[in-house]
């Protein structure tokens, strides 16, 4: 399995602070923002790993991360997305160097408190299909949402309204090799991206969606509110690990 970890876009909910970087190179506590995702994945181990960049910074992620020795990888992929044509189209720039494997997709704003192994054990179980992780949250309608049928998922809505649940599909995702047919197959929604959510909604149509719950905290940090409580939550977790016995 590859990894692969969205860092492109404009980040313009959190402007002024990009006005001159990239959202993920800004910081959470002690490290930017992309070293979080990046060691969700190598904790995963796994170890080939591409990330996808854009705007003006994306030399930066090279001087930042290089070939990633500081995560104990021996190299790191980076491909750079043009403009802000949204998840799925950044995930279409990944299907060479997927080479026919499934992936696991960590957007690089997604920070969470726990390992995500089990998840993607449980994902090689499966023969096909996508897994994605949920997570209850208060305020639903800031991310795709989805509608069960008993345990079943039936559909995801992108920020709905009116939300049909009180989950959150995380940005953390993990597809067959199919995902990039399905990439390809996408039409740009009304806020013009290609949308992770139809892809998702692709592989529900499909019968092939399975999903877990997450355990442990999970945030994003792409709003001023969200980006400091990923800061605090980190904060907290460093300072727990610290007062632990050893
Ligand atoms: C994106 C996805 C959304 C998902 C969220 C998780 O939203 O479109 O479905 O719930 O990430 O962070 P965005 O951050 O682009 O608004």
């Amino acid at each position: 399995m590859k990894g692969i970890i969205l860092a492109g876009g404009l980040g313009s909910r959190l402007r002024p602070l990009t006005k001159v970087t990239n959202k993920h190179l800004l910081p959470i506590y002690d490290r930017p923002m992309i070293y979080y995702p990046l060691q969700t994945l190598c904790d995963a181990g796994i170890r080939e790993i591409m990330i996808v960049t854009g705007g003006n910074n994306a030399g930066d992620f090279l001087k930042l991360l290089g070939n990633g020795r500081e995560f104990g990888l021996p190299h790191i992929a980076y491909t750079y997305q043009e403009g802000e044509g949204g998840i799925a189209d950044a995930l279409k720039l990944c299907e060479h160097f997927a080479s026919g494997d499934s992936v696991a997709v960590v957007l690089g704003d997604n920070i969470i408190q726990n390992s995500i192994s089990a998840h993607v054990e449980r994902f090689a179980q499966q023969r096909t299909g996508c897994r994605l992780l949920l997570k209850e949250v208060e305020d639903p309608e800031r991310f795709g949402v989805p509608e069960f049928d008993g345990e079943r998922i039936i559909a995801i809505e992108e920020k709905p309204k009116v939300p049909k649940s009180n989950f959150a599909v995380t940005g953390i995702y993990m597809y067959d090799n199919r995902v990039f047919d399905y990439a390809r197959e996408l039409k740009p929604s009304a806020r013009g991206e290609l949308e992770i959510t139809d892809v998702n909604n692709a592989y529900i149509a499909a019968g092939d969606c399975y999903y877990d719950v997450l355990e442990g905290w999970w945030t994003d940090a792409g709003q001023f509110e969200s980006l400091y409580r990923a800061t605090q939550l980190v904060a907290e977790e460093r300072m727990k690990k610290a007062l632990a016995p050893a």
